[in-house]
């Protein structure tokens, strides 16, 4: 195959609702990494009250109240931009276009064209954060209020476990942030970049 053979997917028009609504996740997602670590650091899930803990310049709220206030308020904001953009995907069917679909899975097992196979894992990538964001709003809702969603709470085994698996969802989350930059970046370079964040 020439290098002539081998084309780039165009850049996808993106809607200003989408610019919005991913700018609103990444916003709040921040905010709730920040927040959540200022709470950790209260009683750290690993090793209790003298375990380890993350420094003050990862953290926001100043204290623990702060963090809780933070962490509480913004919970809604991102929980309800998540599930608006859910519903704009099912009614627009976006996601039959826009998320990992069999034509990607195709691509990734026999493909040959490399850029079509790099877009196909960069769809995967922002398909799968997904169920990881909907966890930790779900881990967060057991913890939140564990008397009226004890069957929530219930589901995560113990504390503990629902404990650390919430916290899961922060370098989960960071290392998608990065893995996701980069592979926007790779599938249609900054002009794609720039088409998601662009008014
Ligand atoms: C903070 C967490 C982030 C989450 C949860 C997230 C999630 C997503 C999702 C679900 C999509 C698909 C949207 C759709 O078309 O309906 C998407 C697209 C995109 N994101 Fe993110 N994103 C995040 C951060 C970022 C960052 C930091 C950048 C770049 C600096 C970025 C660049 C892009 C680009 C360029 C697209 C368009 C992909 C395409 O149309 O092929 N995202 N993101």
């Amino acid at each position: 195959m020439n290098k002539q053979s081998i084309k780039s997917p165009p850049v996808p028009p993106q809607t200003n609702f989408v610019k919005i609504l991913h700018g609103l996740i990444i916003i709040s997602l921040f905010i709730m990494i920040g927040s959540g670590l200022q709470i950790y650091n209260a009683t750290p899930v690993f090793g209790g009250k003298s375990g380890w803990s993350f420094p003050q310049w990862a953290t926001l709220g100043g204290w623990l109240a702060g963090g809780r206030s933070w962490h509480f308020t913004t919970m809604w904001v991102f929980a309800f931009t998540l599930l608006i953009y859910g519903i704009y995907i099912l009614l627009t069917q976006r996601w039959k276009r826009k998320f990992f679909s069999e034509q990607d899975l195709k691509a990734l097992k026999v493909g040959k064209n490399p850029k079509r196979r790099i877009y196909s894992w960069h769809r995967l990538i922002y398909t799968g954060i997904i169920p990881v964001l909907i966890l930790a709003i779900f881990s967060g809702l057991a913890m939140y209020k564990p008397a009226q969603f004890h069957w929530l709470s219930g589901l995560f085994i113990n504390w503990q476990t629902l404990r650390t698996i919430h916290f899961l969802t922060v370098p989960i989350s960071l290392l998608y942030v990065l893995v996701h930059t980069i592979m926007g970046i790779r599938a249609g370079g900054l002009r794609l970049t720039r088409s998601m964040f662009q008014p």
